[in-house]
């Protein structure tokens, strides 16, 4: 039976880069057999603009119906002035919450051709391929006590807490071990358990899980400022990084940039397992709506077209035909095609289009 897709492209370059993506999409309906139904909505900017919210219930109801869900990208400059609940990011972060999207997979893979266009010199990160699993809905961003008060002499306290129960651990430590069962079989899990106790019981909880159910998958801990360091030093020792929603945030957006450009990296966020076998699952770049290029007919299309090969890899289970994108990518990479975003020298540079013209043909 055919599996449901719902499109969100949202503001800025989200419907350019989309507009292009579904082209891809009709490929593999075409020529691989992908049955797939889709509905697109709108968010962020272009559901206000006409709804007057940023996401409509309806949406989010259409949101958990379907099998996964192909997210552009929200936010639009015209809009920064008005309540926080009311800007266009408020639907990311609504499907997130309302999805108990939990776990946040971050790729960084970089590209041959494209080692020389990381910040850190090409020996350090050819060939690299890391992925990070951060937390989304837990941690220091939604524990409380939370607030800014008013103390006796007058002086005022902002106050963050930082709680993880054992079940919270556990799931994201299980999409972790997963993934690394199927790639290098290596999980290095990211805490301060040596100064918090939230840590502590982190580390606690993902070893024990390693020893009862993946004693064939490899475990080491990192202390949290320890594995920035590693990450610009050595970044190839990881395979998989398993960290907290805060410090998975800072690791994840270091790590992004060893690979060269904000346009070539996509993500996937993954709900808890329904009863059915099936999980609730977002699929987005990393960039955002990259307002300042907006219309211009050049936005890098491939950290869509990447986020559409992890829906088929994480929710299609179709692992041969995301290989061909990825494939298709780093072959046309190779030929020296490239976007404006991509730093590198002596290359030709095109549009959105007539890059994923060329993809789609290799
Ligand atoms: P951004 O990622 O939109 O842009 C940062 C820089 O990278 C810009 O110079 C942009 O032109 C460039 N860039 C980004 N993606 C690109 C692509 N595919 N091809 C070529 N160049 C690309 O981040 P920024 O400027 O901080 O935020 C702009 C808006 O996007 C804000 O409203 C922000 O809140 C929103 N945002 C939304 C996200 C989401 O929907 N998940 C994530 C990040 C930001
Ligand atoms: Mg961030």
């Amino acid at each position: 039976s055919s599996k449901k897709i719902l499109v969100l492209a949202g503001d800025g370059i989200g419907p350019e880069v989309m507009r292009e993506v579904a082209k891809i999409v009709n490929w593999f309906r075409a020529y691989r057999g992908l049955d797939v139904d889709i509905a697109e909505e709108l968010v962020g900017g272009a559901s206000l603009e006409v709804h007057g919210v940023p996401i409509r219930d309806e949406v989010i109801q259409r949101a958990h119906e379907v099998d996964a869900i192909l997210f552009g990208a929200v936010g639009d400059p015209k809009w920064a002035h008005v309540d926080f609940n009311l800007r266009p990011e408020a639907a990311i972060l609504a499907l997130r919450k309302e999805l108990d999207l939990f776990a946040n997979l971050r790729p960084a893979q970089v590209f041959d051709a494209l080692a020389d266009a990381s910040t850190l010199k090409a020996e350090y990160v050819s060939k690299l391929d890391l992925l990070i699993v951060r937390e989304t809905v837990g941690g220091i961003y939604f524990g409380t006590p939370r607030g800014i008060e008013t103390l006796p002499d007058g002086s005022r306290r902002g106050i963050n807490t930082e709680l993880y129960t054992t079940s919270e651990i556990e799931r994201v430590a299980r999409v972790a071990f997963d993934a690394a069962r199927k790639r290098q079989g290596h999980v290095c899990s990211v805490e301060k358990s040596n100064v918090m106790e939230s840590g502590l019981l982190w580390r606690e909880v993902v070893t024990s899980l390693q020893q009862a159910e993946y004693p064939d998958v490899t475990l080491t801990h990192m202390l949290a400022d320890n594995c920035a360091m590693q990450l610009v030093r050595n970044p190839k020792q990881f395979d998989v990084i398993v960290t907290g929603n805060l410090f998975g945030d800072l690791l994840s957006d270091l790590a992004s940039m060893l690979t060269g450009s904000l346009g070539m990296l996509p993500s996937a966020t993954l709900g808890p397992l329904k009863q059915d076998g099936r999980r609730a699952a977002l699929y987005e770049p990393i960039h955002g709506s990259a307002p300042d290029i907006a219309g211009q007919g050049i936005a890098n299309p491939i950290a869509q077209i990447l986020s559409f090969a992890m829906m088929l890899r994480y929710s299609f289970e179709r692992d041969e035909d995301a290989r061909l994108i990825e494939t298709a990518i780093e072959n046309i990479l190779n030929t020296g095609l490239r976007t404006a975003d991509i730093m590198t020298l002596g290359t030709a540079r095109v549009g959105t289009e007539v890059m994923v013209a060329a993809i789609l043909q290799e």
